[in-house]
């Protein structure tokens, strides 16, 4: 196999010891819809170890993230982020609704050393979702804004670093940049995972995100990086649907023709490394086969065998998703007995994304992955190539000023 090599070292927490640091971190977050509550926290009681670490080298903190995406139910603001971070912290978390306004930076410069002051969704300014070159994304109001503000600018999430965006990549153009804590832990495990590359690997897909894990699988099969790729979730009917000319399995799934491409190009040039699912769990509870099939809420007693036989050989085994309607306890049987294969067979299992996350926690099996990144699409980006934007980022202003 082919392996990526890892990046050099990067700077770590330990330079940036006097003054003001501004910290991006992922607190993106699954909400209820209806309350608005957060229903993981994971991200945040995460994060808060990096926060804690600045409180303690009495550092005034100006912590940043985003919430969900323009037009989603999730993208909302941050004063119910704030208090969670408090409760980890043990220790009162200034809110203030606004990102880069004058009420903003007043409340920024009058922080004092050891005090936490959490900005609202990054989102909220439009020019985050631009993606771009750093020293083009450093000119931008977010940054020019911001910076000036700052002595030190720390880059800890891991989980929006494969986002070329102002506040990856721009900050680090014109600040001293660090990795967080979060972001040296990830590097650290997931590069173990690269360095045992060689040895046997399946990756088991799932979730709702369809385009991006189909570019994920096939970037991955393409290198050479996994073995196997057991293929459950929504994800799973696109290929179903295009292997049994099943069109009703598209229904609710939405991709563009690109990515119906790509799923071809996989089932032709990969069919011996993809398993997919040959029995489901339909709505009302009946196994069906996939190719009468409508919905599949779940995958069926076939499958689930036939999965677990392949985790019995593998060495290191990946889940990037959910492979059924996991917040169903009547549909979560699938993951749960397949992520249970995992912890009782792979030397090093690796997990990522919310509600994978979720659902490792419900099962009683968090304390039994050897990793569970923050990162959803990040992991498993790092794994086919970890010099993702933001570690190049990083590596750049290394260059620029810590050499
Ligand atoms: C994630 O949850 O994968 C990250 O927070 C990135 O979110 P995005 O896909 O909306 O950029």
């Amino acid at each position: 196999m082919s392996l990526p090599s890892l990046p050099s070292s990067l700077p770590t927490i330990n330079l940036c010891s006097k003054g003001r640091v501004l910290v991006r971190v992922d607190m993106n977050v699954p909400i209820n819809r209806d309350s608005g509550e957060i229903l993981d926290e994971y991200r945040i009681e995460a994060h808060s170890r990096t926060i804690r670490y600045l409180v303690d080298s009495d550092l005034p903190v100006v912590v940043i993230t985003h919430q969900g995406r323009p037009g989603d139910p999730e993208f909302v603001s941050l004063e119910t982020h704030a208090k969670a971070l408090s409760k980890y912290l043990g220790m009162d978390v200034r809110f203030i609704d606004d990102v880069i306004g004058p009420r903003a930076r007043e409340e920024i410069s009058k922080l004092r050393p050891g005090e936490v002051l959490m900005l609202d969704n990054l989102r909220f300014i439009s020019e985050e979702v631009i993606e771009g070159e750093p020293q083009k994304l450093a000119n931008t109001y977010l940054v020019r804004k911001l910076a000036p503000l700052f002595n030190y600018f720390i880059l800890d999430a891991f989980a929006t670093a494969h986002r070329s965006q102002p506040s990856i990549v721009g900050f680090p153009y014109v600040l001293p940049s660090c990795m967080g804590l979060i972001m040296e832990n990830e590097v650290n495990a997931l590069g173990k995972v690269l360095n045992m590359r060689g040895v046997s690997t399946v990756l088991i897909a799932g979730g709702a995100k369809v385009p991006e894990t189909v570019k994920t699988i096939k970037t991955l099969l393409s290198k050479n990086l996994v073995n196997k790729v057991l293929i459950g979730g929504l994800v799973s009917q696109l290929f179903l649907a295009l292997r049994y000319g099943n069109n009703k399995l598209l229904s609710n799934v939405k991709v563009d023709q690109n990515v119906m491409n790509d799923a071809m190009d996989i089932m032709k040039l990969f069919s011996d490394k993809v398993v997919l699912p040959m029995d489901a769990v339909q709505a009302d509870g009946k196994v069906i086969e996939p190719s009468n099939a409508q919905s599949m809420l779940d995958i069926g007693p076939a499958t689930i065998d036939l999965f677990i036989n392949y985790l019995e050989t593998t060495d290191i085994a990946i889940m990037t998703g959910p492979l059924g309607l996991v917040e169903v306890d009547q549909f979560a049987v699938g993951t749960k007995d397949v992520m249970k294969a995992m912890v009782d067979n792979a030397q090093f299992t690796v997990i990522g994304g919310g509600h994978t996350i979720m659902s490792a926690k419900r099962f009683g099996l968090i304390n039994r992955i050897s990793h569970v990144s923050t990162g959803g699409r990040a992991f498993i980006q790092f794994l086919a190539d970890p010099y993702l934007p933001g570690i190049k980022a990083l590596e750049l202003s290394k260059s620029r000023f810590w050499v």
